[in-house]
């Protein structure tokens, strides 16, 4: 059954609360209207048109290449047609680099529908979360394995598992937030520093391959419906159109058992 008619629309301030209700929240990627409309009828909360779009609709071996000009332009197919769901857009690589940069992008994709942008990474990004929150655009951190910098990081791989790093990610998942973040993804981060990440900060944590007590999750949408990525499949990921049998039954199934907190099991995390 559709929750179309039973879900209000969702509101940057609500995501808060549901944190607070103890309300976990399932979210998904998405890059046209046709996939958007079914998560959007059947329970998703939050859509994020991520820059991932550069590897999975594009086809690179990397976010890198993707533009401001890319991620308005799949912004606006996704916005079209949400009338429940929180539309994020990613801010894609150095379109974040400096504040005034960061404004400038953002104000691109706040127009073509985006409710809230997302950026990687603290350090100078703080400035820019600051710079960003107080002319009221409100912003997703993205902390752990963070795709636009994998030249430095030399691949995409689990984050934090030493103690220095664990206690650096979260020092800066609460400067983050201090900075004003309202959302914040955990990407490829152990289950116990994610644990004590969500317990730390006042604002709702996403994870993907952050294990179970993250405060909700993402998956890229071709991961979830099991598409070939041409990529090494990464442990967190799920097949659930095998387990829905359609699309619409994937994306229920998905939500149910985020919700439930059936998914991720240990199976599905990092140890
Ligand atoms: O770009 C993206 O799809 C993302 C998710 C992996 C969180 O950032």
């Amino acid at each position: 059954m559709s929750v179309h008619a039973e879900q209000k629309p969702w509101t940057v301030p609500a995501l808060a609360e549901a944190k607070r209700q103890g309300r976990r929240l399932a979210m998904l990627t998405a890059y046209d209207a046709g996939f958007a409309r079914v998560m959007d009828r059947e329970g998703i909360d939050l859509v994020l048109v991520g820059d991932s779009l550069g590897m999975v609709v594009q086809g690179h071996d990397s976010t890198l290449p993707v533009t401001v000009a890319d991620m308005a332009y799949h912004t606006a197919a996704v916005a079209r047609v949400l009338k429940q769901a929180l539309l994020v857009s990613d801010l894609p690589f150095q379109s974040d680099a400096t504040p005034e940069r960061a404004l400038d992008a953002s104000v691109v994709l706040l127009q073509a529908g985006a409710q809230m942008v997302k950026l990687e990474g603290a350090g100078h990004k703080l400035d820019v979360i600051r710079f960003l929150a107080a002319r009221d655009i409100p912003v997703c951190s993205h902390l752990g394995l963070t795709p636009q910098s994998v030249l430095k990081l030399g691949g995409f791989r689990v984050q934090g598992r030493e103690a220095q790093a664990a206690a650096q990610l979260l020092a800066d998942a609460q400067a983050t937030v201090e900075a004003g973040a309202s959302l914040l993804v955990l990407e490829c981060v152990p289950t116990p520093l994610a644990q004590k990440i969500t317990a730390a900060v006042s604002v709702p944590t996403i994870g993907i391959g952050a294990g179970p007590h993250c405060d909700g999750q993402v998956l890229v949408m071709h991961d979830f419906l099991g598409l070939d990525s041409g990529h090494r499949r990464p442990r967190f990921v799920k097949d659930f159109l095998a387990e829905g049998g359609s699309v619409a039954g994937a994306v229920r199934a998905y939500a149910a058992a985020v919700r439930d907190g059936s998914y991720p099991d240990a199976e599905h995390a990092y140890a």
